[in-house]
């Protein structure tokens, strides 16, 4: 088979390790030759590729980003063209599948999140032989059990949080740490239990402020002067909304968030006087080498991905159900979010280790 690769959306730690893992299993199994498309669908559109073989796929399972380029732009069914300075969207489809029959694809492999693959599968539907693998550092993909990328992203912002904590503690403050994940908790809740914060805000439960700063009361009550809450980027006050940073015209998901951090910071130190900072993560997440657990799930991925072409498995995406890899159809892995549930053992463990998630009033 020839097999092209393209990864799309944002980047996130495992990419280069799913693309190694593709084209060695293409080489070792099979005979295959596999061909990298740059910058996402972009590199469809303008038949931007080139071949990938086992010395270009060589030192890659601990590389952070994607050495093929990535894109949460362009897609070729709403393809943002400037003629004369005016922005017009085109359906540019047609282009990409004659320049897979040009390219000789027999599949196209897609690494990305919900966006990406909601075009995998339209390209599906005009008969493109597609095959997915999930990746996000939020976490919140329905279909799979775990998405690579968030692994590593956790442990990032663990250790941000660990050197936070002495920062905390020297000057008596209330440290905000804002980190990523959109509308869902994981990151938020997962970090935020290994790096020890004493409150977690995330999008699933929103907080209440008087609440919050009664936790810090009770802290200090215990001769504790300081706190450490992290916080979702897309966590909520009740009755309030989202803090959207910016909008991306022409990205798969226009809404950007931030800016809820330093809301928190400020109205704290207004209610209780204790001086309050915010670090905001960003991106800082997104990077560096993917954890084991993230090298070996980007591993499985991508060489099941290749076997289920060779057994025709197309329009599915490959996911994790402990302990096996399985295909699913992309119809049904589609918009099927995941996110934190408000009773589930996350958050009940948080809370029976006093965790407070700004929605009940401090007891212990
Ligand atoms: O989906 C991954 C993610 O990092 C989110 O956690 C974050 O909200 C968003 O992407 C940031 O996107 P961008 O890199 O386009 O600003």
């Amino acid at each position: 088979m020839r097999i092209g690769v393209l990864t799309g959306g944002g980047d996130c730690p495992g990419l280069n390790a799913v693309i190694r893992a593709v084209v060695k299993t293409a080489a070792h199994q099979y005979h295959d030759e596999v061909i990298g498309i740059r910058d996402g669908f972009s590199g469809l559109i303008n038949n931007k590729m080139h071949p990938l073989d086992l010395t270009r796929a060589s030192g890659l399972i601990s590389r952070g980003g994607t050495i093929l380029g990535s894109s949460n732009r362009d897609n070729p069914f709403k393809y943002a063209e400037y003629i004369g300075g005016n922005m017009r969207e085109m359906d540019v489809s047609g282009r990409v599948i004659e320049n897979i029959e040009k390219n000789k694809l027999d599949c196209v492999i897609v690494i990305g999140g919900d966006g990406t693959q909601s075009i995998a599968h339209q390209f599906a539907q005009k008969g493109v032989n597609v095959i997915g693998i999930p990746k996000t550092i939020d976490n919140d993909l329905g279909a799979t059990e775990v998405t690579f990328g968030y692994d590593t992203a956790i442990t990032t912002v663990m250790e941000a949080i660990d050197k936070i904590q002495t920062t905390a503690e020297s000057h008596h403050r209330i440290m905000v740490v804002e980190v990523m994940g959109r509308d869902a908790g994981w990151i938020g809740v997962s970090a935020g239990i290994a790096g020890g914060a004493h409150i977690i805000l995330i999008p699933e439960i929103p907080f209440n402020m008087e609440n919050i700063a009664q936790k810090i009361y009770e802290r200090k009550g215990r001769g504790k002067h300081f706190t450490v809450i992290v916080v979702s980027e897309g966590a909520r006050a009740a009755g309030g909304d989202r803090v959207i940073k910016r909008l991306v015209e022409g990205s798969f998901e226009k809404v950007r968030l931030g800016g809820i951090g330093e809301f928190v910071a400020s109205e704290l130190e207004r209610i209780t006087h204790v001086e309050a900072r915010t670090t905001v993560l960003g991106h800082v997440q997104r990077g560096g080498s993917p954890s084991a657990f993230d090298r070996i799930l980007a591993t499985r991925y991508g060489s099941a991905a290749v076997m289920f072409a060779h057994d025709g498995k197309f329009d599915h995406m490959v996911a994790l159900r402990t302990p096996e890899i399985v295909a699913v159809p992309l119809s049904e892995a589609l918009h099927k979010m995941k996110n934190v549930e408000p009773d589930g053992s996350h958050v009940q463990t948080a809370r029976r280790i006093g965790i407070s998630f700004g929605d009940e009033t401090a007891s212990d």
